[in-house]
Parts: C-alpha cells; sequence; structure tokens
C-alpha cells in the first residue's frame, strides 16, 4: 500500500507511523484518517510489529486538528457521518488495536489530533507541546471521542473547563492532570518513546493484547456517550454559530457569534 500523508518507518520490533502534512500543520483530512486506517490494520496483522509509535511530522504539531476546510459547509447530517465514521475508522480502532500504540506529541495536539492522541494507549510529550479541544470557539464540539476520553483521563471538571473554554494547556500542565506520561526535550523525545516502546517489547504480546482488552473493557458504559456525541456533534452542523465558527477561521478572523 502506498501512503501519500503518512510515513511507515518499521523498526522491527517497532513501527514508527508519522503523519505528513507538515504545511498544514498534520491535519486530519479524510485521506489521512483513510490511510491511518489501512496502516494500523496492516501493522496489527503484522507479528513482528509488538509496539507502534504514533506521530506528527516536523517540530510545531503533532496534530492541530480535524482539517477544518473539508467540513465547514457540511449539513448535520454529513456532520454525523464524519464523527461516525471517523470515529469507526480511527479513534475506536487505535484505542482498541491489540498492539500497543503510544502517541508521541511533539508539538499542537488539538481538537482530532488530541482526540487521536487520546485514542492511544498512552502518551509522552515535548515540553513545546500545547495540547486542547478548541472546538467550540468553532461553534462545534469534539466529535472524535473526545467528550468522553477526556474526562475518563483527566476527570469531568477538568474536561469540562478545557472544553469549555476552548484553551490550550501547556505540557507540564497535561503531566500534572495525566494526560500525558512523560514529558521530555524535543530531542528526547523519540528516544524516550523508542526506550519505552523496546521495554513492552520485551514482554509478552498476546498478554498484552489481552491487558488492553481488559482495561478497556473498564471504560465501556451502558448508555453509549460517543452515539450521544455523534447526535450532538451532527447538530451543531445546523447551527449559525458552526457557520460562523470555521467561515471565520478559514478568513483567519475572529468569530462573532450570533447565539452568543
Ligand atoms: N484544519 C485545516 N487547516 C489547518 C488546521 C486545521 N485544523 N490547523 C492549521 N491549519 C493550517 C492553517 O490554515 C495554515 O494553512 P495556510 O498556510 O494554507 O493558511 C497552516 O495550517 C498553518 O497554520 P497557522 O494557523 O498559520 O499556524 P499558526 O502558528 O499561526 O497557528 C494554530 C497554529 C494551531 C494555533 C492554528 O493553526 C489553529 O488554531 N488551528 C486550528 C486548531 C483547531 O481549531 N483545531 C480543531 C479543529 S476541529
Amino acid at each position: 500500500m502506498s501512503y501519500s500523508n503518512i510515513i511507515i518507518d518499521k523498526k522491527y520490533p517497532l513501527a514508527i507511523v508519522t503523519i505528513n502534512r507538515p504545511k498544514k500543520l498534520n491535519a486530519l483530512n479524510r485521506d489521512t484518517i483513510q490511510e491511518l486506517h489501512g496502516a494500523f490494520v496492516l501493522l496489527e496483522k503484522d507479528e513482528q510489529v509488538k509496539a507502534i509509535i504514533l506521530t506528527g511530522s516536523g517540530e510545531k504539531a503533532f496534530v492541530a486538528g480535524a482539517d477544518i476546510s473539508e467540513f465547514a459547509d457540511f449539513s448535520v447530517k454529513e456532520g454525523k457521518k464524519l464523527a461516525a465514521k471517523g470515529q469507526e475508522l480511527l479513534f475506536d480502532l487505535v484505542e482498541n488495536l491489540s498492539t500497543p500504540v503510544i502517541a508521541v506529541v511533539n508539538g499542537f495536539a488539538l481538537g482530532g489530533g488530541l482526540e487521536l492522541a487520546m485514542s492511544c494507549h498512552f502518551r509522552i510529550a515535548s515540553d513545546t507541546a500545547k495540547m486542547g479541544l478548541p472546538e467550540v470557539s468553532l461553534g462545534v464540539i469534539p466529535g472524535y471521542g473526545g467528550t468522553q476520553r477526556l474526562p475518563q483521563l483527566v476527570g469531568k471538571g477538568r474536561a469540562m473547563e478545557l472544553i469549555m473554554t476552548a484553551g490550550m494547556i501547556s505540557a507540564e500542565k497535561a503531566l500534572d492532570y495525566g494526560l500525558v506520561n512523560h514529558v521530555v526535550s524535543q530531542e528526547e523525545l523519540l528516544p524516550l518513546a523508542e526506550k519505552l516502546a523496546q521495554k513492552i517489547t520485551n514482554n509478552s504480546s498476546v498478554a498484552i493484547s489481552y491487558a488492553i482488552k481488559a482495561v478497556n473493557a473498564g471504560f465501556m458504559n451502558t448508555v453509549n456517550g460517543y452515539e450521544a456525541e455523534i447526535k450532538a456533534f451532527g447538530a451543531c452542523f445546523g447551527t449559525d454559530d458552526f457557520k460562523e465558527g470555521t467561515t471565520a477561521f478559514l478568513e483567519k478572523r475572529k468569530a462573532n457569534f450570533p447565539g452568543s
């Protein structure tokens, strides 16, 4: 399979997946999500790959979110489909992958970028990284699992504050919140990821895959919050605030929400 938006470097027993759209701060467009889906499916099947590192190219961004230019004119139905398809193709896939996936957050991890990092089994970050869920500043809500996974990782109150303020937190704060496990300099980041991944690969990969299943099982609810998120995300696409929020971003100006 050939890829134009990601790079896969197999250094058995590790594989490093790099999202490679640095000019767009590695924003997740449709093709990138599709390529990541294909790559993770193949890597999970590759018995020589015992741990996967996921990062972004360049020093500025891990992923600066879903590609806003692709969904700015979506309808309610299309918005709902965007969230449902993305969750299924990538975010749920990564979370439930039997091979461990470490997110290496090398810069901005915003919106879909933070949601992707949160789908990984754990995260480490550079001291330059910045994280947040800025969706409400665009008149929409996180739609790739952010309303569910952020409270799981940092607690409900902190998640509510981050989501409502659309603010960004530093790597140090993320460490304090438990959102990332380690913070090191940019130069030390990939070596640390490889060291942690190597440690993992010394252990039983079968046992690790069962451990992933067991840990994830503890976070399954009877009421499906992810479906509630998809519905609410889709509904945002019918609002004037969403039209204004995304248009303002693409026109590089501050949003002036009619609903505020
Ligand atoms: N979707 C589409 N394009 C994006 C993007 C996104 N989520 N994030 C960044 N880009 C693009 C910019 O439009 C710009 O493209 P251009 O050079 O063709 O104009 C390029 O990436 C560089 O971004 P820029 O905004 O110029 O960099 P900056 O250093 O001034 O700001 C950020 C960096 C991360 C603060 C800013 O890009 C940003 O706010 N991005 C959107 C974050 C967001 O809301 N994500 C959630 C989406 S649901």
